[in-house]
């Protein structure tokens, strides 16, 4: 059985006062929830929220990683930087990375390499625009995305990677895919890694939906066979909706 994981994608909000009240608030229910939950703060709060967390299950990754090693790369936090303050995961290929930063599917595949080579665990996010949804093409795409970035990837290490499932029209839009959506291509996905690595690794590699998820649609799309759990944007910032989140599986 795979578990379930909640993550909060926190993005580029937040003074560090105000995350170490959420943090604070999402660690004091932290003992009740039977699932792996996982916060993604800002790069500068890292090191103090991974204190403030300690002693409980909750999970800290960054969103982001460089794509080379260590060098002149100004502004730039390296894979072997996170790795040296404990972080276990990262996100990469985040819809938002894909679309201001122009991060291609080679520099996810090379960020994807690092993160692993460092010992982290990526949470590789995948998903397609509107219009590639209406133009029906939305399973080559995501197909694509894995192809390009992933696919590369030996037996164990596909096994360290967390596939984010992010449709780009559901994201932050209120609009959120149906649970039947969801799951469509959550199992398009794990099939695509079933024909590449076999049915038994497909099986075990953990796949969350996220767009929009709210505390009054989280448990419709998580109760879908293929859907392992969220990657929750807005919905993270509320302590009580993302505990409500976590509570709804
Ligand atoms: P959202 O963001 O929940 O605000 O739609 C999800 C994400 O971007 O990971």
């Amino acid at each position: 059985m795979r578990k379930k994981v909640i993550a909060g994608n926190w993005k580029m909000n937040l003074t560090f006062a105000e995350a170490q009240r959420l943090a604070a608030s999402i660690k004091e229910d932290a003992g009740s929830y039977k699932h792996d939950v996982m916060l993604c703060p800002p790069f500068p709060y890292l090191t103090g929220l991974s204190q403030e967390l300690q002693g409980s299950t909750i999970a800290l990754g960054a969103q982001n990683c460089a794509d080379r090693e260590n060098g002149a790369f100004t502004g730039e936090v390296s894979a072997a930087m996170l790795a040296s303050i404990s972080i276990p995961y990262v996100i990469i290929g985040h819809s938002e990375r894909r679309m201001y930063y122009h991060e291609s599917h080679e520099v996810l595949k090379d960020k994807v390499g690092i993160a692993l080579s460092n010992g982290l665990k990526p949470i590789f996010c995948c998903g397609e625009t509107k219009e590639i949804r209406l133009a029906e093409n939305a399973e080559l795409h995501v197909d694509k995305q894995l192809d390009d970035s992933l696919f590369h990837l030996s037996d164990d290490d596909i096994q360290r990677v967390i596939i984010a499932y992010e449709p780009v029209w559901a994201i932050g839009t209120g609009l959120t895919a149906t649970a039947q959506q969801a799951q469509d291509m959550h199992k398009f996905i794990r099939a695509r890694l079933s024909g590449r690595y076999g049915a038994p690794i497909a099986e075990r590699i953990i796949i969350l939906y996220g767009g929009s998820v709210k505390p009054d649609n989280a448990a419709e799309l998580f109760s879908q066979p293929d859907v392992d759990g969220g990657l929750i944007g807005g919905a993270s910032l509320k302590a009580e909706d993302f505990k409500a989140i976590i509570k709804s599986i």
